[in-house]
């Protein structure tokens, strides 16, 4: 489907466009992205076009969602490729915008959301949820989408983004969309593309782990053994750290010891210098 699209690059042109939308009654989706686009994405923009009379893609690789040992400068880039292929899918508009729109030299606000985002990835990646929640909420109020898509692959990420969401009243309903796998297993991810030939074969391992843990304390086994059979199973196929894998209430997070009702198995392990996280729900 090809149809009008436009890319604009600041927070005045895009309420100029949005609030044309708006005043004309129609419905706006909001797919917040850092670009790299792969069909993890795309389902994200099939869903809103689906849903929404008018999809805007944000295309911002946030630099405060990276520490400084991270890889903000070899995060893969590509607006072009993924402008062409957005306007394929039938998004109405690209925002991209540069740091300083973002983050004028003045600005001093952040947002951040203790207890959730404060374990799990937040235990590794010191300040990367204050990073995201300051990032979603600007983009949520630049836009003012009725609707926000989010991949559950970032489970944590979509949990701390329903709480603010929630906690500063922002009129937007998040939703959250199933994650999409190579067919081996893998799930979709920009960073991928940093494996090598030889780690792109192991890396399908953290899914099967996942999937074992579910099975484990689906039958009775207690968590911690659960963990400890993946961690090893991981180490033996290749990885070089787990970071962690855990099970964990759904909703808040906090672990369980045993599987009793719903819960969420999440995993963060380094092939190499590329970190993969997966996660399964129970
Ligand atoms: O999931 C991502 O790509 C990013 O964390 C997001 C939500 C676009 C915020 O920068």
């Amino acid at each position: 489907m090809i149809q009008n699209f436009t890319t604009v690059r600041t927070v005045s042109e895009l309420r100029q466009v949005i609030g044309e939308w708006r005043r004309a009654g129609l419905s706006v989706g909001l797919v917040p992205t850092m670009g790299a686009l792969h069909e993890g994405h795309f389902s994200l923009v099939d869903r809103s076009v689906m849903e929404n009379d008018r999809t805007c893609v944000s295309l911002f690789v946030n630099p405060k969602q990276f520490s400084p040992t991270e890889d903000f400068d070899l995060y893969p880039r590509n607006e072009a490729a993924d402008a062409q292929a957005l306007q394929c899918r039938g998004a109405n508009v690209l925002f991209a915008p540069l740091v300083e729109e973002m983050y004028p030299a003045d600005a001093a606000t952040s947002v951040s959301v203790p207890g959730l985002g404060d374990v799990l990835e937040g235990e590794f990646r010191d300040g990367f949820f204050t990073g995201v929640a300051t990032v979603v909420s600007k983009l949520l109020i630049q836009s003012m989408a009725d609707r926000a898509y989010f991949g559950d692959k970032d489970y944590q990420q979509l949990r701390v983004i329903r709480r603010l969401t929630a906690d500063l009243n922002i009129p937007v309903q998040i939703i959250g969309c199933p994650i999409i796998r190579e067919e081996d297993g893998l799930a979709l991810s920009s960073r991928n593309a940093y494996l090598t030939t030889e780690e792109r074969a192991i890396a399908p391992a953290l899914y099967t782990v996942l999937l074992k843990m579910v099975a484990a304390i689906q039958s009775g086994a207690d968590s911690a053994s659960a963990v400890q059979d993946g961690t090893q199973h991981l180490l033996s196929v290749g990885f070089m750290k787990v970071d962690y894998l855990a099970v964990v209430d759904p909703e808040t997070l906090l672990p369980l010891s045993s599987a009793t009702g719903p819960c969420r198995v999440l995993g963060a392990a380094w092939l190499g210098k590329t970190r993969l996280i997966d996660n399964v729900g129970v």
